[in-house]
């Protein structure tokens, strides 16, 4: 069977939406649970990646289960070896190596999966937990296996670029070592600073979580904690972006402005109307939008690149021209060649989208590319007339759950079907949908 997406775009959107929690906080929360007592995590989104995280931490010998929207782990682990297939499918399985070397003082993998947006390598976590105590060994092609024979220890450490994951690698293995760990060069998304916030209510000592040098004095042993992992910045952003690319008005809830303020910033340069308040924004779009001229990514607090795809599905609607440029990934833009085969004029040149306006946006059918270009062609889908198909869906569910039902809610005509890859049973299938009589013609009957 073949998982897709439909479209029938050239709807407004309108309507209300709580921001769920976000996927870059839980799966290091879940990593650092191997550390701790008995932990709850709070309404935690049903997304693939959380799933491949509890393969982990149940292959590495915790329990972990779901109790409604909860996530409950306890015990510790007694396996060093993470299940090589499970952590290939992602990035963030590289943060289950610190607490196994903290546990048990050996954790093998399989080198980390993830977006093919760039090149992903590890050497900086290698770097700061070698500097700790562990050590490296030959482990043949595509695997990594590290030892920490007399335990892991303090260290100052300098990073030499703010890495999200090599930082938070860090801080999981300095929450226990022995003595002090000073990280100099630390990323400081507010992602690292829900990690921090999280380990000290389970007993550990890290302050400057957020700025760029980390103080952790490490504990022999974390207790347990219930904990609300924070609100989904990139999937906040990416809401905004649909509104600002299909026009209309939503309430986004439970996400303060502030995790997103750079994307907020350019919607309303380029004509949406945005009301803060709370921890909510209001943000419409009724009338023209405007190019944003020249825009770079960065690393907190500037412009996420994880949003810089749903920057540019806006932006294709704007009668003025737009670049984003990310310089974080060196392949951030798998969308483009979705965004020219809908109609949009674009061009990659390096590291930069170049937008021209003028593109009309026609539904047709698409691939996603990997995470959040294939939410972006989504986006775009929903600005552009007639019907799209989006093919891959298994991208965008790693990191949006219930994305379709969500922009359902707020109006848009999507949703997800199988198919049989059988191609007579496509035939009978949309000869079938072409009995209908012209009236009873459901939207999504135009079968492409
Ligand atoms: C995290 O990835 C996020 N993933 C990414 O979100 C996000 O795009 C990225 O941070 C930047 O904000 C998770 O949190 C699970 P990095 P990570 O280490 O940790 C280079 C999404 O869509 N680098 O900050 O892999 C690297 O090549 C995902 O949700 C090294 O050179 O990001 C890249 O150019 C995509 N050596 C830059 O740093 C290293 O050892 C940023 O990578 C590590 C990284």
């Amino acid at each position: 069977m073949e998982n897709r997406i439909v479209v029938m775009g050239g709807r407004p959107l309108n309507g209300a939406v709580r921001i769920p929690a976000a996927k870059n906080s839980v799966l290091p929360l879940l990593a650092a649970s191997m550390l701790c007592g008995d932990v709850r995590l709070r309404a935690v989104p049903r997304l693939s990646d959380v799933a491949a995280s509890l393969a982990l931490l149940r292959g590495a010998g915790c329990a972990a289960r779901w109790e409604g929207e909860d996530i409950l782990v306890s015990g510790t682990p007694q396996n060093s070896s993470l299940p090589g297939q499970t952590a290939e499918q992602m990035r963030a399985s590289i943060l289950f190596c610190a607490p196994l070397l903290a546990k048990l003082g050996r954790a093998e993998t399989s080198l980390p999966g993830g977006c093919n947006i760039g090149a992903r390598p590890i050497d900086l976590h290698l770097a700061g937990l070698r500097q700790m105590g562990a050590v490296e060994w030959e482990a043949g092609p595509g695997r990594l296996v590290l030892t920490a024979p007399s335990g892991l220890h303090g260290a100052e450490i300098t990073l030499r670029f703010p890495s999200v994951g090599a930082t938070e690698t860090l801080v999981l293995a300095a929450a226990c070592a022995r003595g002090t760990t000073v990280l100099r060069g630390a990323a400081r998304e507010p992602e690292i600073a829900d990690l921090a916030a999280f380990l000290n209510r389970c007993g550990a000592h890290i302050q400057g979580a957020g700025s760029s040098t980390l103080y952790i004095e490490g504990r022999r042993n974390l207790s347990g904690c219930v904990f609300s992992p924070l609100p989904d910045r990139i999937f906040a952003s990416t809401l905004a972006c649909a509104v600002a690319a299909a026009g209309g008005r939503a309430e986004l809830s439970g996400c303060p402005a502030s995790l997103y303020a750079p994307v907020l910033e350019i919607l309303e340069q380029m004509g949406c109307r945005v009301e803060k308040g709370g921890d909510s924004v209001r943000l419409s779009r009724f009338g023209r939008l405007y190019g944003a001229g020249r825009v770079f990514t960065g690393v907190y607090p500037a412009l996420a690149t994880d949003a810089a795809p749903l920057l540019a599905a806006a932006m294709l609607c704007a009668e003025g021209e737009s670049s984003i440029e990310d310089v974080i990934f060196e392949r951030r833009f798998g969308c483009a060649a979705g965004f020219e085969r809908l109609g949009a004029k674009v061009q990659v040149n390096g590291r930069t989208l170049c937008i021209r306006p003028g593109g009309v946006l026609r539904g047709t059918e698409l691939a996603a590319p990997d995470l959040r270009g294939g939410a972006a062609l989504v986006v775009a889908a929903l600005a552009a007339s007639g019907t799209s198909v989006i093919g891959h869906p298994e991208h965008i569910d790693r990191g949006y759950a219930a994305f379709t039902e969500i922009l359902s809610s707020l109006g848009a005509q999507i949703r997800r079907e199988e198919r049989s890859r059988n191609p007579s049973a496509k035939k009978t299938s949309s000869k079938k949908q072409n009995h209908l009589a012209i009236g009873t013609k459901r939207w999504y009957d135009t079968v492409i």
